[in-house]
């Protein structure tokens, strides 16, 4: 083990216990201690769930990424391993994002991003170049051959800045392949790479998988490339984008859906869409469940804005609870994984309560570790909302504007100073007399479901504790119906049991 690896082990065990558990989310992944970003190698091997993440276990900033790691078996409680992957010294910029596959043998293989910081270049540009490491689930060794990869490999070039998190699969065949973001020198936008092996340690260049043209902003990050009902899915995170139908402009992520031609290896994308409307998604990645089921979980947060934040908190960062996928009507849907459902206990409904201008609260719907499933009937009210984390200073909301045809989240009161991205509005895929809500509260966040999954709007807040009201008003006749449920991870042991 590296001397940096074992610092970081040592580190964590001791500060670990020194983070207040009700400063936590309760259902969503948050970092051992220190920052989080975008998971890594989420995948099902031996048995369980492993998510890596990248983390800078020293600062609740962002520093040279090591890769966290934790274990699961229902998607919802997670186990802290210790510390996967150091980075190379002192001075490198570490082990960026990649992805896990089995390796024939029944070790695990990862492969990442090795980042070196550029002298040459400002602004903490790092020069990317892919590595592996084996490992055993607990325990992953370098492979002494790396790169495995480098700008070089790309036939015509590409910019050694620009080139990373990979994502392997196996093809029918059983040869690896990986996908990798790269960046067209000439043409000076994303592009996606694709690279072939048959041992996974030895790479060869087989072409670019797909290219952007200027398409959905300038640069993409971490791909994920995968079959979905009878179509494949790609979902990536751009950076710089302009607004244009579903995409809202900055970053985010987007999903296209089309075929894949296997023996081509050609991918001929039919749709695109904003995979969360919201303001904190990034990042995501996919796993296939023992049980069949495509799950996604990714980095909520803004990086543009991942300034927004409890500057006393020893942790920052979490990820979405998991989600389900499927594909309706060529779209991406998503549910929370079923295994939420097992969490829910206390069930409070009301049904048809007339709303007005002077907010109402409802008995029994109240606190901010909750699952809320809502009907909203209404043919023609201006707006419909409902207000969360409230007390008399501060609310973070969710208003639906039936006229219009449009859903806004708002955070603009939620407490914060600072005045970057604080509501984001789209339009609704479907209007109608019923509109139908999920909003799924743990703390520090909202995950808001519309109409079962075909859009989702992720936002995170960071309002005191103290703030657990939830109000609903509405500006013209609408009435609603409201279920809720208090949510607590350890039913899930209980309930299996
Ligand atoms: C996305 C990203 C990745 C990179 C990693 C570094 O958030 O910028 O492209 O691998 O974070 O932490």
């Amino acid at each position: 083990m590296t001397d940096m690896l074992k610092k970081a082990r040592e580190f964590e065990e001791a500060q670990e216990k020194l983070v207040p558990q009700e400063l936590r989310p309760v259902l969503h992944f948050s970092p051992r201690i220190g920052w989080l970003n975008d998971p890594n190698g989420f995948s099902y091997y031996r048995g369980q769930y492993h998510l890596f993440y990248q983390y800078y276990p020293y600062d609740s900033h962002w520093g040279p990424m090591h890769w966290g790691h934790a274990v699961s078996r229902d998607l919802i409680s997670w186990t802290y391993l210790p510390c996967a992957l150091a980075p190379e010294g002192e001075g490198s910029g570490g082990c960026f994002s990649g992805s896990a596959v089995p390796y024939g043998d029944g070790r695990q293989l990862l492969m990442y991003t090795q980042a070196e910081f550029d002298p040459a270049v400002r602004n903490r540009h790092t020069n990317q170049t892919q590595g592996v490491a084996l490992g055993d689930g607990l325990n992953y060794v370098k492979y002494d051959g790396n790169p495995v990869l480098t700008s070089e490999d790309v036939p015509g070039g590409n910019d050694p800045h620009q080139f990373r998190d990979p994502w392997l699969w196996k093809n029918r065949d059983g040869e690896f392949r990986v996908l990798t973001t790269g960046y067209d020198p000439a043409d000076e936008y994303a592009r996606l790479l694709l690279f072939g092996s048959e041992d996974g340690l030895h790479w060869r260049f087989r072409k670019v998988f797909l290219q952007n043209r200027g398409k959905v902003g300038r640069l993409w990050e971490c791909p994920s490339f995968f079959p979905l009902g009878d179509r494949w899915a790609l979902i990536a995170s751009a950076m710089f984008m302009q607004p244009k139908g579903e995409l809202s402009p900055g970053n985010g992520a987007f999903g296209l859906v089309g075929t894949y031609e296997e023996e081509m290896e050609s991918f001929r994308p039919e749709s695109i869409q904003a995979v969360d409307g919201g303001i904190d998604f990034y990042a995501a990645q996919v796993l296939k469940t023992a049980d069949g089921r495509t799950v996604m979980i990714a980095w909520m947060m803004n990086q543009e804005i991942s300034d927004i934040r409890s500057e006393e908190l020893p942790i920052h960062g979490q990820m979405i609870i998991p989600r389900e996928l499927s594909l309706r009507d060529g779209r991406i849907c998503q549910r929370p994984v079923r295994e939420l459902d097992l969490c829910r206990q206390n069930r409070v409904q009301h049904q048809g309560v007339e709303l007005s201008e002077a907010g109402i609260r409802l008995p029994g719907i109240r606190g901010r570790i909750l699952d809320l499933e809502l009907c909203i009937h209404s043919q023609d009210a201006e707006e419909i909302s409902i207000r969360f984390a409230e007390d008399s200073r501060f609310y973070t909301e969710c208003a639906v504007l039936p006229r219009k045809g449009r859903i806004r989240v708002d955070r603009s009161r939620s407490g914060t100073r600072n005045a970057a991205l604080l509501c984001r509005e789209a339009d609704l895929i479907h209007t109608g007399r019923e509109i139908r809500l999920r909003i799924v509260l743990d703390r520090w966040s909202a995950e808001i479901f519309i109409n079962d999954g075909e859009q989702v709007m992720t936002l995170t807040f960071h309002t005191e504790l103290t703030a657990q009201d939830i109000s609903f008003r509405a500006r013209g006749q609408a009435k609603i119906d409201v279920t809720g449920y208090t949510l607590d991870p350890t039913r899930i042991r209980e309930t299996k049991e």
